[in-house]
């Protein structure tokens, strides 16, 4: 998911109902996009066009949008995905998950490129042009906890609670969650934590890194604005550049990693030389 931002853009940006049927309201206001979860009836739970139409979101932003906060309506994340998904009926105008199977219509294949168009939804969170903020209140639960985990930071307010409920069901976490977790808190809690599927709060997130800070609930709107305040007053050029080192940083020899960063230095220094000479 490090495409350049002007390769995506093909699509139009969905539209209000499409927004409204995904359970999605999308607020654009300059370098800023605000996307919040908001079906309260079912707690913010999320569907499968959910996660289509975030993906749809991500390839139709504006080149100018820089910070992307996620956030639930009302004082949840998100429930995690429908349970009615897993139902024979499925939710209401999208198809059920398991009926296909049960029926033998769908094998292993479809289901694959099924699992992997929801993933979507989730990889586009990492794209080095943008910054993603979750902003959490309350459970974030299942896939709520991996849309959190997706997104670059996240800033909870004190009544937070994840939990990666998916063991519990009989099923394991698969909208791109595990990396993240294993890689923010390694691999030994990260098996305790989903293994027991139990809570984690908010505190106890701040002590394993998976909050990027707690604040009290009334604070959390104003948590987030700081936090876009100071990520809009970096260069956006190298903004970029850097997340795209970091994120390859772990997958990166060292010598791999320093010849990352000339190649990027270099690419920088030029930018920074043509700004001037254009300027003089
Ligand atoms: N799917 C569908 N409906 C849900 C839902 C979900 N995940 N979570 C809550 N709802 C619905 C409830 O059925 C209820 O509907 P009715 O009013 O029609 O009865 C309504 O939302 C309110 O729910 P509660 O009364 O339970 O609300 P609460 O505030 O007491 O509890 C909660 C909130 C702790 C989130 C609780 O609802 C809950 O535990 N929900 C289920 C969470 C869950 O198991 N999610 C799936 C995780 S696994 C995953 O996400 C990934 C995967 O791929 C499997």
């Amino acid at each position: 998911m490090t495409q350049a931002p002007q390769e995506h853009r093909t699509l139009q940006a969905p539209t209000e109902e499409e927004l409204t049927r995904a359970g999605l309201r999308l607020a654009v206001e300059g370098p800023v996009a605000r996307i919040t979860i908001d079906r309260p009836e079912r707690r913010n739970a999320m569907t499968g066009r959910t996660w289509t139409t975030l993906a749809h979101i991500g390839q139709t932003l504006s080149d100018d949008v820089r910070i992307v906060v996620i956030a639930g309506a009302g004082d949840i994340f998100s429930a995690g995905v429908d349970l009615g998904m897993f139902t024979p009926d499925g939710v209401e105008g999208e198809r059920s998950i398991i009926a296909g199977l049960a029926e033998g219509e769908t094998d292993d294949a479809d289901l694959d490129a099924y699992i992997a168009g929801l993933q979507e939804g989730f990889l586009w969170l990492r794209r080095p042009d943008l910054v993603t903020i979750a902003a959490v209140r309350g459970h974030a639960i299942g896939a709520g906890f991996q849309l959190a985990l997706a997104c670059d930071l996240r800033i909870l307010a004190d009544d937070a609670r994840f939990c990666m409920k998916e063991p519990a069901l009989g099923l394991v976490p698969d909208l791109t969650g595990t990396k993240p977790l294993v890689d923010i808190v390694g691999v030994h809690r990260a098996t305790e934590i989903c293994l027991t599927a139990r809570t984690v709060g908010a505190e106890e997130s701040r002590e394993l890194g998976l909050a990027t800070l707690v604040v009290g609930v009334e604070e959390l709107d104003g948590a987030v604005d700081d936090a876009i305040a100071g990520l809009l007053a970096v260069d956006p050029g190298a903004a970029t550049a850097t997340k795209s080192l970091l994120r390859q940083a772990e997958g990166n020899t060292l010598e791999e990693q320093c010849a990352a960063e000339r190649t990027a230095q270099v690419a920088r220094l030029k930018a920074l030389v043509g700004a001037m000479t254009a300027g003089s």
